[in-house]
């Protein structure tokens, strides 16, 4: 099949509310960075954008959690979301906003043209309304019991607790978290997108033209949609917050745009951002159908690029998605990566302590997109573990891929004065012609790989190329060779021929690596451009597969490790301090990151006692949890953690030591002596490199005050409670 014209290539834009996670890069900025960087290296004609998604709900409830504006929210993570994905390595061609005005006047006139053409539904209908705040609730901001899972802090949109969607109609006994008032009905109108008129469409589009070119994942998920029935979506809101409706629309005074109908038309106001920025013409990336547009997203947005967006596209004239190799997500130490749970591994952090830190330290945003390849949920959940971190840096990266490249150098070096030494036809073993051909091999297989979006697979083959190159290094041992010296001190004319072919065949097969690797990795793949004294042009994909890299007699710089091992320190340091950030969260300290959102907090403010309830357990799960009585005999300050005390606690049946976050609130002085309520078969953590065996019973007062939950005076250490 011959190549399309142009690509149009984007990544789901990012909500300017928080920082991003690892499993958000590893979902849709890395997989489309590598294949944008596939496609540029085959000098195709391509733009790959992205941007801040800067509207919806989640920028206002990020301002109050904050305390300030949602224009003050934006500003503030829109850069640095751009130079944290500039710092991994992702290199859009525009880093787009869509707070911008050109934004806004391409999603007015995409709503306008949609409108115009008769191909929106207006619908009266009855909405929650808060009296108190004179405002239409969103979803978010209604809150009441699920009616799935009875429990009582279910969102109108989705309960966090069994997960279910929800619409705030199907709340029991809802409350508006701006006033913690029962909202009210009240009439207003909206507008439609009646998707249930191109079920056909969609059915024919997806389930058949894409049934087997796209992800299953991705097709299950859009006929279980399909099959449930498509209704009409609302794609207008009540809200202050938002791209308003054109003024020219009736009755729009007031409302603005639903942010899923604003966020993907974001794609279009990059790319057009990007053509004037760069003299080009956006129309042809959008309009002409030798365009292949695909989107890189996470599971969770596919109801919107598969279903809405492309019947927005189609009413609006525009081409539809060739793809969206939408991805599964990717877990973290045995748990859901969660910003509210505080389990998660922030890129500020990974830049934070990794490349910052280091000289030369953008190696180790390749070692992150080395491990988030390998390892990336392209068919299933996959889990991001600091274990597997570090063994894909040390067993791979450093002792496969780093160590041939070192080794053909160094050897190089000391076998053949520096220089890229000749090749003796005649000299050619079986394995030296094996060998080579192995380059064009693995250069087909990955292509191929990188074609479908199968990057794990084709990152693994690029992998076993510097593994077959270890291997044949193995064979044709040099250093041996080398020994065969003649009576000058030489080695004999045979063995040298061998010795040059061993190294100029590892030579090129480093090159070819430089090549191959460069979508992954780009910064590796410069550096050993830089080993081997060439420029960066060498890594345009056509030089895949070519034995002729690099020039006979050449001279090339001397060598420099690729890759540093990781040292289990710095493991176990990560992994105390995932641990600490969710013990912190769990105990509520800290108010400014606390976990209690900001709408949960105004829940509590208005209706005093009202913190949901949570779900209701047996008594067998109740039973589980061991209660005793301790007394704290000693207590000390953990280095380096403002939050932490390191306590000894008497059980009367031993003493234990136990780690706890409430260091803001209590001096190690002040509670020595104190008898406390312990859980004492609570699994031992570590924190700061110190096992904590058990936990301490706290409760918080409205204040945000920690109080001990001390049994009556003189009971006995030890005692149980139930
Ligand atoms: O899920 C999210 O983070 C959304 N902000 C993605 C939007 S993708 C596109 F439509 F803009
Ligand atoms: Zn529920």
């Amino acid at each position: 099949m011959s190549n399309p014209k142009r690509y149009l290539i984007t990544a789901a834009l990012p909500y300017a509310n928080g920082l991003k996670h690892v499993g958000h890069l590893a979902g849709a900025y890395l997989p489309a960075d590598i294949y944008v960087r596939y496609l540029k290296a085959q000098k195709r004609d391509v733009v790959f954008v992205c941007g801040s998604d800067e509207h919806g709900t989640a920028i206002p409830i990020q301002a109050t959690k904050e305390g300030t504006t949602a224009r003050d929210i934006i500003d503030k993570y829109h850069p640095i979301m751009a130079q944290n994905f500039q710092d991994l390595g992702i290199a859009f061609d525009i880093y787009h906003r869509t707070s911008d005005p050109l934004h806004h006047a391409t999603a007015q006139e995409f709503f306008t043209r949609l409108n115009d053409n008769g191909d929106l539904e207006i619908k009266e209908t009855e909405q929650y309304f808060d009296e108190e705040a004179n405002s239409f609730l969103a979803d978010r901001y209604i809150k009441g019991t699920c009616p799935n899972c009875s429990y009582p802090g279910a969102y109108g949109d989705q309960c966090e607790n069994c997960g279910k969607s929800l619409s705030p109609d199907e709340l029991i006994n809802p409350v508006s978290t701006l006033s913690g008032k029962a909202p009210v009905k009240k009439q207003t109108r909206h507008w439609y997108l009646p998707l249930n008129r191109h079920e056909d469409f969609l059915r024919e589009w997806i389930l058949k033209e894409h049934a087997n070119d796209w992800r299953s994942t991705v097709v299950g998920q859009c006929k279980s949609w399909i099959d449930g029935g498509l209704q009409p979506r609302a794609v207008t809101r009540d809200l202050d917050w938002g791209v308003s409706l054109p003024e020219t629309v009736e009755g729009g005074k007031g409302k603005v745009l639903y942010v899923w109908f604003d966020a993907p038309i974001g794609y279009i106001s990059a790319t057009k951002q990007w053509a004037l920025d760069n003299g080009k013409d956006w129309r042809p990336y959008w309009e002409d159908k030798d365009t292949k547009l695909v989107h890189f997203i996470g599971k969770d947005n596919i109801v919107f690029h598969c279903i809405i967006f492309p019947v927005m596209l189609k009413l609006h004239g525009n081409i539809l998605p060739d793809n969206v190799p939408a991805n599964e997500f990717l877990n973290l130490e045995g748990d859901k990566m969660s910003t509210s749970r505080n389990w998660k591994l922030e890129m500020q952090d990974y830049i934070d302590d990794f490349i910052n830190k280091e000289n030369g330290g953008s190696q180790m945003a390749d070692v992150l997109r080395y491990y988030l390849t390998q390892i990336a949920p392209e068919t299933k959940d996959s889990e991001f573990t600091w274990k597997g971190f570090q063994d894909a840096n040390n067993s791979e990266l450093v002792s496969i891929f780093g160590n041939f490249v070192n080794r053909a150098l160094v050897l190089m070096h000391k076998l053949c004065k520096g220089k890229v030494p000749p090749l003796h036809p005649n000299a050619l073993t079986d394995l030296d012609t094996s060998t080579l051909a192995e380059f064009s091999v693995t250069k087909e297989k990955v292509e191929a790989l990188l074609e479908q979006y199968k990057f794990r697979d084709a990152l693994f083959e690029v992998i076993n190329l510097a593994r077959i190159g270890n291997q044949y290094m193995q064979k044709k041992e040099p250093w041996i060779l080398a020994k065969q010296t003649g009576e000058d001190g030489q080695p004999l004319t045979d063995a040298q021929q061998s010795i040059d072919n061993t190294l100029h065949i590892c030579l090129q097969l480093c090159a070819n690596l430089a090549v191959l690797i460069n979508p992954f990795l780009p910064f590796t793949a410069r550096k050993i451009c830089y080993l081997l004294k060439v420029v960066d042009k060498m890594l345009d994909w056509e030089n895949a597969g070519k034995t002729k890299l690099l020039s006979v007699g050449y001279s090339l710089r001397a060598p420099e490790l690729l890759f540093r091992k990781i040292e289990d320190a710095e493991i176990s340091y990560q992994l105390e301090k995932l641990q600490s950030a969710a013990i912190k969260r769990e105990s509520l300290v800290g108010s400014s990151e606390s976990a209690i959102t900001n709408t949960e907090k105004i829940m509590e403010e208005n209706t005093p006692g009202t913190l949901p309830v949570k779900p209701t357990i047996v008594f067998d799960d109740f039973a589980k949890i061991d209660l005793r009585v301790g007394k704290i005999i000693a207590a000390e300050k953990v280095e380096k953690a403002d939050k932490l005390l390191k306590l000894t606690v008497d059980l009367g049946f031993e003493t234990r030591t136990i780690v706890s976050g409430i260091a803001l609130h209590f001096t190690p002085e002040e509670i020595v002596g104190k008898q406390i309520t312990v859980v004492v078969n609570l699994a031992p953590r570590k924190m700061r490199g110190i096992e904590s065996n058990g936990m301490i019973l706290m409760a918080e007062d409205a204040a945000g005050k920690l109080h001990f939950i001390n049994p009556e005076e003189g009971i006995d250490n030890g005692s149980s409670i139930s």
